[in-house]
């Protein structure tokens, strides 16, 4: 299943002009998509331990409220007809229908994706008017959602003193009703606002991922103490005597940039970190490992018995290698270096759903070595059929 856009826009129009520019109004983009899931199912999920969930509730023009996560049967027993929201993030890590719309939006790299979230609306319900800083796909799975979206804001104003971020001012440029089927594409930073129309609705946000400059420092450099060996240390060994002894001269600076410089412009060193930070899973989203060992021996066996899929909470990234290597595979904030021969299998592996036994075939020993550790990590699982 693949998104329908609009009969004038193909996929290269699509990311030229709107991808990151501005909104989409796409009608009747995922007619043949499974959205049967009900609220009760969802209210289901909201109620699990490891699942994370919220509720947004409007009591007045300016009072909001937000529940946490997870609720129980009566939480849900004592609202009113109007005017809250329940939100579920991740579902897509929960249930294929979720994850199978990612595979809608084949055309945007799967390491961008951060989740598919589910709301769930009665009339009047919403999370208020808001900017994100992340695009964001709006699919309409059922009901009708009125959406009012306003101009591109970097740092808007927010009301105060509210548990949620409230734009202070909204002034809605355009609005449209989405119908079930229908979806809305949203850059960062645009203001809007999506409220339950008659009868409840349920939308379904495919979230992308933008971590701030500031995050990707903070794990860079992280990454980069672990690297940077204890004995690497300023030294200058071209000293001259100074008139004042205090003063730093310029080749001061200058060597302790050039000693921070040798690290942080360090071309493979940088491949390497933004293939990990892509890949690692948020905190909660933990991965047990396989108990029994699976020895490289026994992966063809395995591969008769089972089709094989990745773990629906892992993710995935590959690159040519510009160090030792000449291929990286990132899975899960971990990296694994592979030889150039295992190209394509390397692109199945991280692409392909699901994985069959085609996988094996003259397959490079290195390959079944990186195989046996992603089955015992858990990372590949057999698929439930
Ligand atoms: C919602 O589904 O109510 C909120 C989605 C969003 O505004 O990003
Ligand atoms: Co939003």
């Amino acid at each position: 299943m693949q998104l329908q856009l609009p009969a004038s826009l193909n996929i290269q129009d699509f990311l030229d002009n709107y991808w990151q520019k501005r909104p989409l109004l796409m009608r009747n983009a995922l007619q043949n998509h499974d959205f049967s899931l009900s609220p009760d199912e969802l209210a289901g999920l909201a109620c699990e331990e490891d699942v994370e969930s919220r509720m947004v509730l409007r009591h007045d023009q300016n009072e909001w409220e937000l529940r946490h996560g997870p609720f129980d049967e009566q939480a849900f027993s004592r609202l009113p007809d109007q005017n809250w929201t329940l939100l579920v993030q991740d579902v897509d890590k929960y249930l294929p229908e979720a994850a199978e719309l990612l595979r809608a939006f084949h055309f945007i790299p799967s390491w961008r994706f951060d989740d598919v979230m589910i709301s769930y609306a009665v009339p009047g319900g919403s999370v208020g008017p808001h900017t994100d800083t992340y695009d964001v796909f709006l699919v309409q799975a059922r009901g009708r959602r009125r959406w009012q979206i306003g101009n591109r804001i970097g740092n808007p104003a927010l009301l105060p003193d509210l548990p949620i971020r409230i734009l202070a001012e909204f002034e809605a440029e355009q609005e449209w009703l989405l119908e079930a089927g229908d979806v809305l594409y949203l850059p960062p930073g645009v203001a809007h606002w999506g409220i339950g129309e008659d009868g409840d609705c349920m939308t379904w946000s495919v979230g992308l991922r933008a971590p701030s400059t500031a995050e990707m420092l903070g794990s860079y450099t992280q990454y980069l103490l672990d690297q940077v060996p204890e004995h690497d240390h300023y030294r200058d060994p071209s000293l001259s005597p100074q008139e004042s002894p205090a003063r730093i001269l310029p080749q001061a600076c200058s060597a302790a940039s050039d000693a921070l410089d040798r690290w942080l412009l360090d071309p493979d060193l940088r491949q390497r970190w933004f293939g990990c930070f892509n890949t690692e899973l948020k905190e909660h989203l933990f991965i047990e490992p396989r108990t029994e060992t699976v020895e490289i021996s026994r992966i063809p066996e395995l591969f008769r018995q089972h089709r094989w899929q990745r773990h629906p909470f892992s993710r995935w990234a590959w690159q040519e290698g510009s160090g030792s290597s000449d291929l990286y595979l990132f899975v899960c904030g971990e990296l694994f270096e592979l030889p150039g021969n295992c190209r394509s299998k390397l692109q199945q592996l991280c692409d392909r759903h699901p994985l069959n036994q085609d996988l094996l075939r003259d397959a490079d020993p290195a390959f079944l070595r990186v195989l046996a550790r992603l089955i015992n990590e858990n990372w590949l699982e057999p698929c439930d059929d």
